[in-house]
């Protein structure tokens, strides 16, 4: 301990931060926290009333930290005990179960509640947002897969990992990196620094591959009317191509939908004379 002493004198200041856990209920926010924190696993569901709080040190190269855990409640129930532990947030870690679409679905009716909560004043950009997929070791399962959930994490300029609170996977690597950020934000002046900010693909590109994913046909994904001409296919597909071509396109899950595109060309040239 001793031989530490002169050490700690030239580390410094310490930091005080404040992070909050948000998502629906159910999805592992409380167990991923226990994971990191306690090291343990509660497989039965004790499901958190209004706000669990507590406070942990963490170090961050040279800097010891001190996070101030706000544990949010999921149930809608909830929502009046919730409301007023948004504001002078460094960090969110946002969670959803891999298994569950509808907690998918509902980030962005989380990030809504934040956002009208904090009113009109408050700063949604420069928060530190990390998205958890959370319980990935029930893989029979999943259903919402690692592309759909890193692009819409990184389209928003949002951290993402995939974890499991049950046997440890991605916790650790996920609040290492999560205070690494938040640290940065704060040395920053309190701004999210702009090479976190873009994510190396455009709203349009991702949009567009959200698009591809929940089109019902080979016309829609194309966004062409049922009955077009071979031009109107082909200029369709052009368009989309030079988008989404994996040459020129990082987002997630593009390779996919440049394949989805490409056969739904091939499948609607067919049957066009
Ligand atoms: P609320 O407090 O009600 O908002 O729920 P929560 O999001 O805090 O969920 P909690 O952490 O209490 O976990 C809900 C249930 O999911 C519990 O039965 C956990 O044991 C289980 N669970 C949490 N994380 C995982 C995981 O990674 N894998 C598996 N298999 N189960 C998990
Ligand atoms: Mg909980």
């Amino acid at each position: 301990m001793e031989a530490n002493l002169p050490k700690r004198k030239e580390t410094r200041k310490s930091l005080r931060i404040k992070v909050i856990s948000m998502g629906n209920a159910e999805v592992g926010k409380s167990c991923i926290i226990k994971r990191y924190c306690e090291k343990r696993f509660v497989p039965k569901y004790l499901a958190t009333i209004g706000i669990d709080y507590g406070v942990t040190k963490v170090q961050i190269r040279d800097r010891e930290i001190k996070v101030n855990i706000f544990d949010m409640a999921g149930h809608s129930f909830f929502y009046e005990v919730r409301n007023e532990f948004y504001k002078d947030t460094q960090g969110v870690v946002l969670v959803y179960d891999v298994g569950q679409k509808e907690s998918f679905d509902a980030l962005d009716t989380w990030l809504a509640e934040m956002k009208q909560e904090l009113g009109p004043h408050g700063n949604m950009e420069n928060i530190v947002f990390v998205v958890c997929a959370n319980k990935i070791d029930c893989t029979k399962h999943r259903c919402v897969d690692e592309s759909e959930g890193r692009l819409w994490a990184e389209s928003r300029g949002f951290l993402y990992f995939e974890t499991s609170a049950q046997t440890g996977e991605g916790i650790n690597e996920m609040f290492q990196t999560f205070y690494s950020a938040i640290v940065e934000l704060c040395d920053n002046g309190g701004k999210r620094p702009t090479s976190s900010m873009s994510a190396g693909f455009t709203k349009e590109q991702a949009d567009t591959i959200r698009r591809i994913r929940s089109s019902k046909d080979s016309w829609d994904m194309l966004g062409v009317k049922p009955g077009a001409t071979r031009d109107e296919v082909n200029k369709a597909y052009r368009k989309l191509a030079v988008l989404l071509h994996p040459d020129k396109c990082v987002a997630p899950g593009s390779e996919d939908a440049f394949k989805a595109v490409v056969n739904a060309r091939t499948a609607l040239l067919k049957n066009i004379k």
